[in-house]
């Protein structure tokens, strides 16, 4: 039978099933009268050693040749792993240039290098890792919010007439949330901005959700921070092998930094208390926010979180002149904030940007009258109309959480064709 090169090192069937595995050759060692292969599918971390006599030894297998090899699923004499497969047959499929190809098997080569090569750096253990946990922290959220996973919100249309790139399903999703209650969305999100960030892409994966009824800031933290704990905890127990090497490989250390968040209550403090410690500490910024009015630049954001103890921390009740127009007034005098909560983690500062929504019709028609929009509008207004309840939601940047949970600095390494300024071609 065929296997997967995952399936045949979990196999417990080892005395001598005979099953054919296909890969690629990720290393070879020749002994005098032995061969030894490694073989991997990219189905797992660890590779599938293949034994044999050294008669099949061949110019054509090198690293990164694809293979197909028969033989018996055996027991492995050595420690180092479970599972060896006696090969009685190696047939290759594409013979690899190895000293052409730009990856080499012993190599550790940086993650800026492999940037390079985005059509092949997927082949590599550090890369493959970093996919396979994007694979399942996506599978993770969906599962999360699997009792509201009915919607989908539907594709714009192009046909004859202008399309515009989405930056937030987030209008949408409140028309949705209007009929379904609860409803979250998670797909490709589009924003110009600058290439030289390392938390910013052009096109970037968005999870957003939107929950009716919900009264306060505290709904939505508790929300977002359960989404985040429970997200982690089911990669961290589905892929551990994948996590150890990107925290090894890329950020030693960050394995304690997030138990250390995973254990903690997340905190929360106002836009002015934030405010109040960057004041405290100005001599450590480039730009200063002296005055209350001014918004958040990543240095302060990551500035709060380590004064946090690098504990993931809410900042609430921004004013109301920094957020969007949808957002619900707190009227709360001359200092005048609106209801949005950010989250901000270790080593992207924003991960979650929320609010409740202006669910007042009259609040909200003012608003849109002064930003002559209330045409536009008409149909958002409507949703005030017809049955408003207090309602809120949030987004997540799907790789600013993977760059969060795993140490990753550049989020260019957490998605396999990053798309940026001048460079939305592959
Ligand atoms: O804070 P943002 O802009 O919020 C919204 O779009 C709301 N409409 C979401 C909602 O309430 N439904 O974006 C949400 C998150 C940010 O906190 C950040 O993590 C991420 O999306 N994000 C980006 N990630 C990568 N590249 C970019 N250019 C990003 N812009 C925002
Ligand atoms: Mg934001």
């Amino acid at each position: 039978s065929k296997l997967s090169v995952r399936d045949a090192l979990r196999s417990q069937n080892t005395s001598g099933e005979r099953v054919k595995v296909q890969g690629w050759i990720r290393s070879v060692r020749s002994q005098k009268e032995v061969l030894f292969l490694h073989v991997n599918d990219g189905s797992s971390l660890e590779s599938l050693q293949v034994v044999t006599d050294s008669s099949f030894d061949s110019k054509e297998l090198v690293f990164g040749s694809s293979v197909e090899v028969q033989g018996q699923l055996v027991k492995s004499p050595s420690k180092r792993q479970n599972v060896e497969l006696k090969a009685e047959k190696i047939e290759v499929i594409g013979n690899c240039d190895a000293k052409a190809f730009p990856i080499k098997y012993k190599e550790r080569h940086p993650l800026e290098y492999l940037r390079k090569y985005p059509h092949l750096r997927c082949r590599t253990n550090v890369l493959g890792s970093i996919l396979r946990i994007r694979s399942e922290a996506t599978a993770a959220i969906h599962s999360f919010f699997k009792p509201s996973s009915k919607i989908k919100v539907p594709e714009e249309n192009f046909f004859n007439v202008p399309a515009f790139l989405t930056v937030s399903g987030q209008l949408h999703l409140e028309v949705m949330s209007g009929a379904f209650t609860q409803v979250f969305t998670f797909g490709p999100t589009f924003r110009a901005e600058n290439s030289q960030s390392r938390r910013h892409l052009a096109e970037f994966y968005m999870v957003e959700a939107e929950i009716c009824f919900a009264e306060n800031l505290q709904n939505l933290m508790q929300v977002i921070e359960d989404l985040f704990k429970a997200t982690t905890m089911i990669i961290l127990s589905n892929c551990p092998e994948d996590v150890e090497l990107c925290h090894k490989f890329i950020a030693p250390g960050h394995k304690d930094r997030l138990e250390h968040m995973l254990k903690n209550n997340f905190l929360i403090i106002s836009y002015m208390e934030a405010i109040e410690i960057l004041k405290k500490a100005s001599q450590n910024f480039t730009f200063t926010p002296e005055v209350w009015g001014v918004d958040l630049q990543t240095e302060h954001e990551k500035y709060l979180v380590k004064h946090c103890g690098n504990i993931p921390v809410f900042v609430t009740n921004y004013p109301l002149a920094l957020k969007p127009f949808y957002m619900r007034d707190n009227e709360d005098g001359p200092q005048h904030t609106v209801a949005a909560v950010d989250l901000l983690v270790p080593v992207v500062g924003e991960l979650f940007g929320g609010s409740l929504r202006e669910e007042r019709y009259h609040i909200l028609e003012q608003r849109l009258a002064r930003l002559g929009l209330t045409e536009v509008y008409q149909w958002y207004l409507d949703l005030r109309r017809f049955g408003s309840v207090p309602h809120g939601g949030f987004g997540m940047g799907f790789e600013r959480y993977l760059q969060c949970i795993l140490g990753i600095d550049n989020i260019k390494d957490v998605i396999p064709f990053p798309r940026f300024t001048h460079s939305c071609i592959l």
